[in-house]
């Protein structure tokens, strides 16, 4: 008998990339994805625990779901992702309507779990950190479905230990995968009718360092921009102490790389930098920009950026707010910063108060806000190739797709125009996504 599945995913691409393996594996056993829980036979969360406030929703989101069990008691509740990797047991002991937790290391072991509280077999549970080698034999193969766009996971997990992060202890170990297997992934990607391709690990930058004999991420970069067919390549996340002049060449060099790089400063201070564990400085990081705008004169750059880190002084922060102005990120990811108990910085003295924190947060807001409007409508009029994606949520004839910025753009146009890469003139800007024109299509088939 066919039966359904409600999942939820919170937190990171990995989250998203983990969730999408969770509905393949559920496939196998007879489990179709609904999108409302009320008569799903299984609820799935896979959550993050990167912040406070993304734990806390973890359990909120199940209180919503204990109703429904009150009523159909044979609806099987579970929690994975990086909170249940983090809580384990606990999850189980706290939460008594809940049947089971899987770790980041465990999705594979999903199938197996559900199968088990169907027969009644006790509560499942798998949050163990897996070896190496099991690890490198358990990377997702991926299929394309009818995406014009895919990630591909070419490592997992995080020796950085920034002082605030929780990844490392929630993600495990940095492996990174065979190159032959990635790009043999693209080229079965490519040939399903995937043009663009998403390079994904916590620290891609740092690729290959570690496993004798392997390319470095630059090396793989180029060799992923010479496979027929692909379009475009993007990555993501950089750690800017791994950005090398090596990788930063390549946005002058390779074809398909998209002129965009996300580059995580988190603070422009270099006490703070140094309190973070982040391995750079203000400078090195200044001079990284420098390069990159050097070698791609129209390269856009986003970033992350913590405020409020334990005794971050007024004029830290003035040096963040700073360097934000002199970078002109196109966007920034800005959070408060959020004490993760078991990281080193959960130690240190945070003297700050909440309402001082919020100030500087809403201060950095604001000159983002200028920033970001200026840039994206700087490009107003401007004509821009986009890569289509898909029809619009909107259903009125709009298709959508995305620049070399990874800026959405809707217009009006035909389903055919889907993995075909268009020209289009901007003519609105909205906050978060542009509208257009199409000029041509075909045009760079
Ligand atoms: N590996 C990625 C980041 C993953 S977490 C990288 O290094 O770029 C995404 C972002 O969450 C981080 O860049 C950081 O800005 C933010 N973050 C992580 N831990 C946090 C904490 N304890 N409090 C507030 N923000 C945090
Ligand atoms: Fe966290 Fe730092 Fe690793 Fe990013 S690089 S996941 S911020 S520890
Ligand atoms: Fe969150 Fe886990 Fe990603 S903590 S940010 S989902 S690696």
């Amino acid at each position: 008998m066919q039966k359904s599945f409600f999942l939820e995913t919170f937190g990171c691409q990995m989250n998203v990339v983990d969730s999408e393996r969770i509905v393949d594996l559920l496939g196998q056993i007879g489990y179709q994805r609904v999108d409302q829980p009320d008569h799903a036979d299984l609820v799935l969360l896979n959550t993050c625990s990167v912040r406070d406030k993304a734990e806390r929703r973890v359990y909120g989101h199940l209180g919503r779901f204990k109703p429904i069990k009150d009523r159909r008691p044979e609806l099987i509740i579970g929690v994975g992702g990086c909170v249940a990797q983090q809580e384990g047991e606990r999850m189980l002991e706290k939460i008594p309507y809940l049947d089971l937790v899987f770790g980041t290391h465990n999705i594979h072991r999903l199938p197996e779990l559900v199968q088990q509280v169907e027969r009644r077999d006790g509560r499942g549970n798998a949050t163990d950190f897996l070896d190496r080698e099991t690890r490198l034999n358990l990377f997702p193969q991926r299929t394309a479905g009818d995406s014009v766009t895919r990630f591909v996971t070419i490592m997992q997990g995080c020796d950085n230990f920034c002082s605030y992060c929780i990844v490392p202890y929630v993600r495990g170990r940095e492996i990174s995968r065979p190159s032959d297997e990635i790009l043999q992934e693209v080229r079965d990607l490519v040939a399903q009718g995937v043009r663009e391709i998403t390079l994904l690990g916590q620290n891609v930058n740092s690729y290959g360092l570690k496993e004798e004999g392997e390319i470095s991420f630059a090396e793989l970069l180029r060799r992923v921009d010479g496979i027929d067919g692909l379009e475009r390549l993007r990555f993501t996340t950089s750690h800017p102490k791994d950005l090398s002049d090596e990788l930063i060449d390549c946005f002058g060099t390779l074809e398909k790389l998209c002129h965009h790089i996300h580059l995580p400063v988190q603070c422009g201070s270099d006490r703070i930098l140094d309190a973070m564990n982040r391995g750079y400085h203000r400078a090195d990081y200044l001079a990284k920009v420098t390069r990159l705008k050097r070698v791609c004169p129209d390269i856009r750059l986003t970033t992350d950026v913590i405020v409020g880190f334990p005794g971050e002084t007024e004029s830290d922060f003035a040096e963040t707010l700073d360097l934000v102005a002199q970078v002109g990120y196109a966007d920034a990811f800005t959070f408060l910063y959020s004490k993760r108990t078991g990281t080193a910085a959960a130690e240190l003295d945070d003297g700050l108060q909440a309402a001082e924190k919020q100030k500087r947060f809403d201060r950095l807001l604001e000159l983002q806000q200028k920033n970001s409007d200026d840039i994206w409508r700087s490009d107003l009029g401007r004509e821009l190739e986009v890569l289509v994606e898909g029809e619009s949520k909107q259903g009125d004839g709009q298709v959508f797709g995305r620049t070399t910025w990874n800026r959405i753009v809707n217009f009006t146009g035909s389903a055919d125009l889907i993995g075909q890469l268009v020209k289009v003139r901007i003519t609105k800007v909205f906050r978060n996504s542009n509208l257009g024109e199409l000029l041509e299509a075909n045009s760079y088939q």
